[in-house]
């Protein structure tokens, strides 16, 4: 599957930018609020690879504890999917499990997004194309 994005749980998006532009990234868009999962985005470009900062606004946001368990760090890759449910059943049978059913996210103008996780594989995320 192809890669779209490496999500990079930060603090605070404003301080983390600077320091991204010093590796090479540029921002793709704007800083984009995400309700549903209490997340500030920014997507950013260096080559062939694209980070999504997620930044959490509230104890509400599922990532909150875990930018307090991790501190700033890589935590998820998300891929292109063409085929969403049938993505999802094929993960299935390889082990991993859905968080929830796929959801719209804002930082991808409204196209359903979801999470998995496999005890051996970690944590991704798929993207509709
Ligand atoms: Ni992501």
């Amino acid at each position: 599957m192809r890669v779209h994005h490496i999500g990079y749980l930060v603090k605070k998006i404003d301080k983390a930018l600077p320091q991204f532009e010093g590796l090479g990234f540029v921002s793709e868009g704007e800083i984009v609020y995400d309700e549903i999962r209490d997340i500030d985005i920014l997507f950013m470009i260096n080559g062939d690879y694209r980070i999504e900062l997620v930044s959490p606004k509230s104890e509400k946001s599922v990532t909150w504890d875990l930018l307090k368990k991790m501190g700033a760090s890589p935590y998820h890759l998300c891929y292109y999917s063409s085929n969403i449910e049938a993505d999802i059943s094929k993960l299935r049978e390889s082990g991993y499990i859905p968080a929830g059913e796929p959801l719209p996210a804002p930082a991808f103008n409204n196209r359903r997004v979801v999470f998995l996780y496999s005890r051996h594989a970690g944590m991704i995320e798929l993207v509709e194309e």
